[in-house]
């Protein structure tokens, strides 16, 4: 199959001079995520995962190694042009949802395409719009952020990365404060992004998110120590059919 190939990374380092000494951060990591592909990476604590992830999301620049995103070298670029392609090719998911306090759904989503000269105002609106239903917030267009759920949060965070329709979603820990019904409504999300085409790495601690991603990358000590495709996805919609119902909510 001749899939088209979203992120490269080849023999990617990363270190760190603390102290006088050097702490190899990664230490040589390459792989292709094909476009369509919903990836977990995964790792204990200090394997080297957030590290990865500045260098997948171009907060960050490897000590050496190469990394092209959507085909582009990103080693050589500006600071100011990897702020540029990081708005363009990448919608970011956190853990804490990083949106603007008592600001509502729509200004948040709005906000990844202000910085984006050809899109105007009534087009900004609309796609924020069809992004907020997307994630099944048509009825919370004008809910501040302080007025929702942590999930609900959560969506619209998901439906800020979404309106860029960027190359690539990059979650860091994204159900990581969320309990588990929420969790299993977010990762429901998740898997119709991937069933309409979308790319996803989804950065995490937690190897049962593994069972509903397409590919699982696991790092220990700045490496990959496996890589395999996942023949077996769960369903999170069974997942969350299988909770009890919750007294709240
Ligand atoms: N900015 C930094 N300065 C020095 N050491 C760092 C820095 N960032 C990460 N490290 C070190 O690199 C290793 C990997 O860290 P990190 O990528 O944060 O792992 P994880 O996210 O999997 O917990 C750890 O040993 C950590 O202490
Ligand atoms: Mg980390």
């Amino acid at each position: 199959m001749d899939r088209k190939v979203v992120i490269q990374l080849d023999d990617v380092r990363r270190d760190f001079e603390v102290g006088g000494k050097t702490v190899h951060a990664l230490r040589g990591v390459s792989f292709k995520i094909y476009e369509g592909e919903f990836v977990t990476i995964m790792g204990k604590s200090g394997s080297g995962k957030s590290t990865l992830l500045n260098q997948l999301g171009c907060l960050d620049t490897p000590t050496s190694g190469e990394y092209y995103l959507d085909g582009v070298s990103v080693r050589q670029m500006s600071r100011s042009e990897r702020a540029v392609l990081r708005n363009r090719k990448i919608g970011f998911i956190f853990q804490n949802y990083n949106l603007l306090p008592k600001t509502t759904s729509i200004e948040n989503v709005e906000l990844p395409l202000m910085y984006n000269p050809n899109v105007g105002a009534q087009e900004r609106f609309d796609r924020a719009v069809a992004a907020l239903k997307a994630v099944g917030l048509g009825e919370r267009l004008y809910h501040k952020s302080n007025q929702m759920s942590g999930g609900q949060q959560q969506r619209v965070a998901i439906a800020r990365a979404l309106v860029n329709d960027p190359a690539v979603i990059l979650a860091d820990e994204a159900t990581g404060n969320l309990d588990t019904r929420t969790s299993f409504e977010i990762l429901v999300l998740f898997q119709k992004l991937h069933a309409e085409g979308r790319t996803i790495i989804f950065v995490t601690h937690n190897p049962n998110i593994a069972h509903y991603a397409s590919r699982n990358i696991e790092l220990r000590d700045g490496h990959i120590i496996s890589d395999e495709v996942n023949d077996n996805i769960l369903s999170a919609e069974e997942g969350l059919a299988a909770i009890p119902a919750d007294t709240d909510e």
